[in-house]
């Protein structure tokens, strides 16, 4: 997959949704895990914690939206079930992208919605369980982002495996051009 992810939640409260929600991270390749101001004790579910996910990922908490630090140009997107979102199968994720999901008891709070680059929402007619959007948000990612064979017009399987693109020669382009990535 191209460029990079984190995924971070904001108040949340359950641990279970915590554990659902990191072990997907890890299995879609996700750098890092982080939260605001949880209503769980994330440092103690790090022990418990048997899919191993905060063995390979790092974890950073926050107490606010301001104290949140994020690698440089990584966008923050938030992902909330707002009018003004932007729908998810329209939306052009970005090469770095750190999404923030809300508790489950309510909704992304004002000042993360103002750090946030986007706020996109999964059309549906009404909220799911948080778990279950933070999965859908990182498929859409892989769909996207990741290198797959195209779908073919039939329904079955691709009838041509994936072969990456040269990348040598856009590098190249890209240098000569002296632009940045
Ligand atoms: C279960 S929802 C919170 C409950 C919701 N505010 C309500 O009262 O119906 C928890 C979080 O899941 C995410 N979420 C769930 N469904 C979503 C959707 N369809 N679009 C975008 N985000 C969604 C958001 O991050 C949201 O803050």
């Amino acid at each position: 997959m191209r460029g990079y992810f984190g995924v971070g939640v904001e108040g949340i409260s359950k641990e279970q949704n915590v554990g659902t929600i990191v072990r997907s991270a890890h299995s879609f390749g996700a750098e890092f895990f982080f939260a605001i101001s949880p209503d769980v004790d994330i440092e103690a579910l790090k022990v418990s914690d048997t899919s191993d996910a905060f063995d390979h990922m790092p974890y950073y908490q926050y107490d606010s939206a301001q104290a949140l630090v994020l690698p440089e140009r990584c966008q923050l997107v938030g992902v909330e079930f707002t009018e003004d979102a932007v729908p998810l199968p329209s939306f052009r994720h970005p090469i770095r992208a750190a999404y923030i999901f809300g508790p489950e008891m309510g909704s992304l709070s004002a000042p993360v919605i103002e750090r946030c680059a986007h706020v996109v929402k999964i059309p549906m007619k009404f909220c799911v369980n948080v778990g279950v959007a933070a999965a859908l948000v990182m498929y859409d990612r892989m769909i996207c982002l990741g290198r797959h064979a195209e779908r073919p017009v039939t329904p079955g399987r691709p009838l041509l495996d994936y072969t990456p693109p040269a990348q040598v020669h856009r590098r190249k382009l890209r240098r000569k051009k002296g632009v940045r990535r």
